[in-house]
């Protein structure tokens, strides 16, 4: 069940997801983290970050429309507030990281340090302006950004890519070649919905991201794109409600996955899946 990213071992291949766990303190005092790989914590940016307006979030068929808009205390208060708190959680600890420039992101990456066992790095944020997909949309500016963070990096980056694009093999093979460690994909799916009583799309923001069951087939079509272009590991993530789910991310090229919005409904599930795929072990089913 170990899987290495860079020189991390993780103990077995189930993340949890960033943005749908916050700073983990609440599953944590669960016990929910103890048979978990890794948590990604809410995307930090340099400044404190309000977010959105209200809805944020829209109940959809199948999966949930978000715009949060990464509300978060902004990194200072993370390293003085949060850190000393998920430092003890019996989990590695990925902090991750959106910023409005290559320069905010490099101040990020430094000032994060080896404060966490690894960084991810989130190129793929729909919901807000001039931070994230903006930068993640253009592999000459996803090398330059890469290399940038590798740089500065003192821990193993993850770079978190967008299923928003052409041709997303193209941006992990940037990525890779430019000192990434390891390729998450994929973030939400950019979609929208209108409101039947006003006329008007639900949110202030127009768009929103698709997260859940609906974006399945969508990112195991990505992973299986990037997989065949990248030889770094990749956290397949994307609508995974069950082990099943899980399986079928390493059938297309995975090498960890991550569960999302799945965790609103049940907050256990990331832990059962991860006790779900070691019986395949045992059983030595693995057929990935
Ligand atoms: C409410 C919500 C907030 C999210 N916030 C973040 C975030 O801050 N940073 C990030 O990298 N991804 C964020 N995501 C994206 C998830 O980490 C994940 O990539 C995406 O939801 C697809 O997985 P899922 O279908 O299992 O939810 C968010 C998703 C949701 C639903």
């Amino acid at each position: 069940m170990k899987i290495k990213i860079g020189n991390v071992e993780l103990q077995n291949q189930v993340i949890l997801a960033s943005g749908t766990v916050g700073f983990g303190l609440e599953l944590n005092a669960m016990g929910v983290l103890d048979n978990i790989g890794a948590i990604s914590l809410k995307t930090i940016t340099l400044e404190p970050r309000e977010g959105n307006p209200q809805p944020r979030i829209w109940k959809t068929p199948s999966g949930i429309l978000n715009s949060i808009g990464l509300e978060n205390p902004g990194v200072d208060v993370f390293l003085e507030s949060a850190l000393p708190l998920v430092k003890k959680f019996p989990t590695k600890l990925i902090a991750n990281i959106g910023g409005k420039s290559i320069e905010e992101y490099v101040t990020l990456t430094q000032k994060i340090g080896d404060k966490v066992d690894l960084i991810e790095v989130n190129l793929s944020c729909p919901n807000a302006k001039g931070a994230g997909l903006a930068f993640g949309t253009n592999p000459d500016v996803v090398g330059e950004l890469v290399s940038r963070v590798k740089a500065a990096a003192k821990v193993p980056i993850i770079v978190k890519l967008t299923s928003n694009v052409t041709d997303p093999a193209a941006i992990a093979k940037a990525a890779e070649n430019s000192g990434a460690d390891a390729i998450s994909a994929i973030n939400t799916v950019l979609a929208m919905d209108f409101d039947l009583k006003t006329g008007k799309p639900v949110f202030a923001n127009k768009v929103a991201g698709l997260s859940g069951a609906a974006i399945l087939p969508i990112a195991l079509r990505v992973v299986w794109q990037m997989a065949k272009s990248v030889k770094i590991p990749i956290i397949g993530m994307g609508g995974i409600t069950c082990a099943d789910d899980a399986r079928k991310f390493f059938m297309a090229g995975a090498k960890a996955v991550s569960i999302g919005t799945q965790n609103f409904v049940n907050p256990w599930i990331g832990a059962e899946i991860a006790e779900e795929l070691e019986k395949d072990i045992t059983k030595n089913q693995l057929r990935f």
